[in-house]
């Protein structure tokens, strides 16, 4: 498709929860990538404004507080700075970084509110919500546990399921209660302003289902997923005492929701930064908007952002939005709460100086396309055999000859041989090359390009060996020595988005400070007689200890986790025995076992009922091959209503159970049985 032209770009990437510091997931989708196009949007001298900012509101940081006993402004000034900080130490630069607190948001989102809510914009609507009587509250959905309807963790959110990643609604929560006191709900009602989305479905299934065909497959599908269950009216106000209070009458002890002010958190902060220009790249139509997320922030900013955005009028909507999936770690899932991460002020401590070796790793495994995995042994190869055996020893090997032989000034290029000429070709093709990728965001590829780069410059010398030709050939070495040196100059400017601390000293290396992108992939950059910087190290190697030391730091804390959870889960309401009875619960035979087309996590099942056979869906594909599973013995509810899951019906449900990793496992009786046996 034909690319729009656009005068400058708006850069947007989701502001954190203020409620602990930020990872190394956090910065794989999210951050890293944003910094990568901005800076080369820089580079290529376009106009651009990068926007970041804490999100301190909602419950997340309500939660953090309550569990260190502080008041929640502790709490976010404390992890705003925190998060600041490290964003700034791993070069990610933003034009503004501001927070949900600040006078200007609470004015922004607060008469942003004001103006939906005078143009009749909301609806307000009377419904039942969770309350917690002892401590006389209303509950957001976060706040609310119970068992989720789909895998039946037993500690589902009321808003998502950690376990198997369904997003709820707490009013499908089994039992649920309050997560922070364990306290039973009850119902009671109360009114909220809701933004009526089902009023913006066709608007919003013409704008991203027709017009939108380029984004990412995992954006574009997620919408359309959401556009095809049909959408529903959304409250954009909390009963809650934490956020920005909501401006109408009659909404005491009410604030805005944190998912309706956190975008607009997006124009307060550019308001703040630009009070006399924002307008210019929030309205503008020749400005292009991008909003840089992780996969559980699409619906909010593909959905219900623009549906606000354009309620309200007179703003862009956004151009694109590259969502990345989720990186796990060690082949676990991240998790803040469960202490489970690389924090980024701990890696620093550990690895000080170190935070370009992250930004390659985390581009090379980046979750753009499916969730990837980050492992420790990975960092330490691609830090040792990449970043220091072929960029870091190419440019060294380059420099360190050019002050042998050369006194530290670039050689003159004599004559060519068609090696060369070829090599000059390939150099010549890198910009478009980059270029195409980038305008793209497909990050970890265009990456992988830049190393191209370094590498055929390291191949180049050691195919050479100028060293050798020294006491023969000077001519020769300096036509190989321009030529290293020339692409060594290519690279201090094709990793600058990806690698700015490296880039820099190597600039420095060289001695150069006025390359430009649009200089990428020629090869008379460094005149002849120019005098190189000293040669220091660009990367340096790691060894096994520090390594082995993180692995072991995560093992840990694995460990701790899995003791936590082998406190049993809290026992159920009492049933009677007529209601167990009512329960059907057999032993089968697992005759095939399939995995089910499009859908990550089902095992399609024949089971040899000894009635016949039947079929059964169950959501276990991430812990078994489903080979191995035929021939098995399994516990299944045999009379539990069919239901189709993915146009398959499933009659009955296999039982499993997590075993001291958290997998599931299926539950077998201890012999083999007839199949068809009751389980009593
Ligand atoms: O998921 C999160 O961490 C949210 N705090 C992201 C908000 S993005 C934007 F809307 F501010
Ligand atoms: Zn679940």
């Amino acid at each position: 498709m034909e690319q729009k032209k656009y005068k400058r770009t708006l850069v947007t990437s989701a502001l954190p929860y203020a409620n602990g510091p930020v990872h190394i997931g956090h910065l794989a989708g999210v951050y890293v990538p944003a910094d990568i196009y901005v800076r080369y949007l820089r580079l290529k001298g376009e106009e651009v404004f990068f926007v970041g900012g804490s999100d301190e509101h909602g419950v997340p940081v309500t939660i953090r507080a309550r569990a260190e006993g502080c008041t929640v402004q502790d709490v976010v000034d404390r992890y705003h700075n925190l998060i600041k900080k490290s964003f700034e130490e791993f070069g990610i630069s933003f034009d503004v970084y501001s927070r949900t607190t600040s006078e200007t948001h609470s004015k922004v989102a607060s008469d942003f509110f004001r103006k939906l809510n005078e143009d009749g914009k909301f609806v307000k609507l009377e419904s039942e919500q969770y309350y917690d009587e002892q401590a006389a509250q209303f509950l957001t959905d976060r706040n609310i546990r119970g068992e989720c309807p789909r895998c039946h963790a037993p500690e589902a959110y009321g808003d998502q399921c950690e376990k198997c990643g369904a997003t709820l609604s707490p009013d499908e929560l089994i039992n649920p209660y309050n997560a922070l006191t364990g306290n039973k709900l009850v119902k009671r009602k109360t009114t909220h302003w809701y933004l009526p989305l089902d009023q913006y479905q066709s608007w919003l299934e013409d704008w991203i289902l027709k017009e939108h065909k380029e984004w990412r497959p995992n954006v574009y599908g997620q919408c359309k997923s959401w556009l095809d269950t049909g959408l529903k009216p959304r409250a954009v106000t909390r009963d809650l005492d934490w956020g920005i209070p909501v401006p109408a009458e009659g909404a005491e002890g009410k604030v805005l929701y944190v998912w309706f002010d956190a975008p607009i958190g997006y124009i307060s902060n550019t308001i703040e930064k630009l009070p006399n220009d924002w307008q210019k790249w929030w309205c503008d139509p020749e400005s292009r908007l991008l909003h840089f997320i992780g996969k559980d922030n699409i619906v909010f900013h593909c959905i219900v952002f623009p549906a606000m955005l354009k309620a309200h009028g007179g703003f862009n909507l956004p151009d694109n939005v590259p969502a990345n999936e989720f990186l796990n770690l060690e082949g676990n899932k991240i998790s803040t709460s469960k202490n489970y991460a690389i924090w980024l002020n701990e890696y620093l401590e550990d690895f000080p100086g170190k935070q370009d070796v992250l930004r390659y790793v985390l581009t090379a495994n980046a979750p753009e396309t499916k969730d990837n995995d980050f492992t420790w042994k990975d960092f330490q190869a691609r830090n040792n055999n990449e970043l220091v055996a072929i960029f870091g020893n190419f440019v060294n090997r380059a420099v360190v000859l050019t002050h042998k032989y050369f006194e530290g000034k670039v050689p003159a290029c004599g004559e060519l041989t068609d090696a060369e000429k070829e090599t000059i070709a390939e150099v010549s093709t890198i910009r478009a090359r980059v270029e195409e990728l980038l305008d793209n965001f497909r990050f970890r590829d265009a990456q992988k390009e830049a190393m191209t780069l370094a590498r055929l410059g390291n191949k180049y010398l050691a195919d050479t060996e100028p060293w050798k030709l020294a006491k023969t050939d000077m001519n020769r070495v300096a036509t190989i020595l321009n030529l290293s040196l020339q692409i060594a100059a290519n690279l201090s400017v094709v990793f600058e988005p990806f690698l700015p601390f490296a880039c820099e000293k190597l600039r420095k290396i060289l001695n150069v400070s006025n390359i430009q992108w649009s200089d990428l992939g020629k090869v008379d950059l460094l005149s002849v007689g120019h005098t190189l910087g000293e040669a220091v190290l660009l990367f340096e190697k790691i060894d096994d200890a520090p390594i082995d030391a993180q692995i072991e730091k995560l093992k840990r804390i694995e460990e701790e986790n899995a003791k936590a959870n082998l406190k049993a889960d809290p026992v159920k309401e009492n049933i009677e025995f007529e209601t167990f009875e009512k329960l059907d619960i057999r032993v089968g035979t697992v005759l095939d076992c399939q995995k089910v087309p499009k859908a990550d996590k089902l095992l399609v099942f024949k089971i040899d009922d000894g009635l016949g056979g039947r079929t059964i869906v169950s959501g276990i594909a991430k812990y078994y091959k489903p080979e191995d599973l035929v021939g098995k013995q399994v516990c299944f509810i045999a009379n539990l209503a069919p239901r189709k899951l993915k146009g398959i019906e499933s009659q009955g449900m296999i039982l499993s159970c997590e075993d001291l990793d958290g997998n599931l496992v299926v539950s077998a009786p201890s012999a083999p049985v007839r199949p068809g046996s009751k389980v009593l």
